[in-house]
């Protein structure tokens, strides 16, 4: 019995259009993705020999670039539509050590049997799962990374005080409106409302009770945190 991964909440990238808005916006938004990429490659120590899975990987964005710092990328998600943009920038890349499956990230973590994972990355992805999911993706994620195996944790995580909330979500759409782009600011605005963004010490706890240790947390804003975890 799992939680049905395919029927998401809030915003999907099931259609094309909206798939195809989220690969622009990355395109434009992102500045400095490749330096990012590095940063991440350095932190999750990965070699030619590294086995990685990128988990809801979208379009690729981040994935392409980080097949150049390991031996195989597994790209799950459950978008066939993201999966294709993806494919189509591998084929014109010459691209071939990303392998796409159209999974949830709990189906693929649960069926996925041995421990021979380097590293995991959750890229604005992990939100989508309830917090109850999260936390038997993250007992899979210990069961199938190696020894040592780390997380990259990319998120709009919250690190705030509960009674705080008003001020930080309006903090958090005034930055996004910041942008100049109404489509993601209305994006953020349902984020809010409907999908599973929760608290730091939420995430950080479910991490620990699964024997992870957590190597660095990047506190970008209270509404959003990237981390390292280790198993
Ligand atoms: C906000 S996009 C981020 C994509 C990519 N990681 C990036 O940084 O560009 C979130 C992605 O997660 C995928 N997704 C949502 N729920 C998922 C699930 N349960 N399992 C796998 N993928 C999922 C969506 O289809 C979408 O492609």
């Amino acid at each position: 019995m799992l939680f049905n991964e395919k029927k998401p909440v809030g915003g999907t990238f099931l259609d094309l259009e909206r798939a195809k808005k989220w690969d622009d916006r990355s395109t434009k938004l992102e500045s400095n993705h490749l330096e990012k990429v590095k940063d991440i490659a350095s932190k999750l120590k990965l070699t030619p020999e590294s086995i990685v899975a990128d988990l809801g990987c979208g379009s690729g964005f981040f994935t392409i670039e980080l097949a150049g710092y390991c031996k195989k990328v597994f790209a799950i998600d459950i978008s066939p539509i993201m999966l294709e943009l993806l494919n189509g920038k591998l084929l014109i890349n010459g691209i071939s050590n990303i392998a796409c499956y159209n999974k949830g990230i709990l189906e693929y973590l649960s069926e996925h049997e041995s421990n021979d994972l380097d590293a995991l990355i959750l890229q604005v992805s992990f939100h989508h799962l309830p917090d109850f999911w999260k936390n038997v993706a993250i007992y899979h994620m210990a069961r199938i990374l190696k020894p040592d195996g780390r997380v990259f944790l990319s998120d709009v995580i919250f690190s705030f005080p509960v009674s705080d909330y008003k001020e930080c979500f309006k903090e958090m759409i005034d930055f996004i409106r910041l942008k100049g782009d109404d489509g993601l600011t209305k994006d953020t605005e349902n984020h809010l409302l409907e999908e599973y963004s929760t608290f730091d010490w939420i995430i950080e706890g479910m991490f620990q009770k699964n024997g992870f240790k957590m190597i660095s947390k990047d506190k970008k804003s209270s509404t959003y945190s990237d981390y390292i975890f280790q198993k």
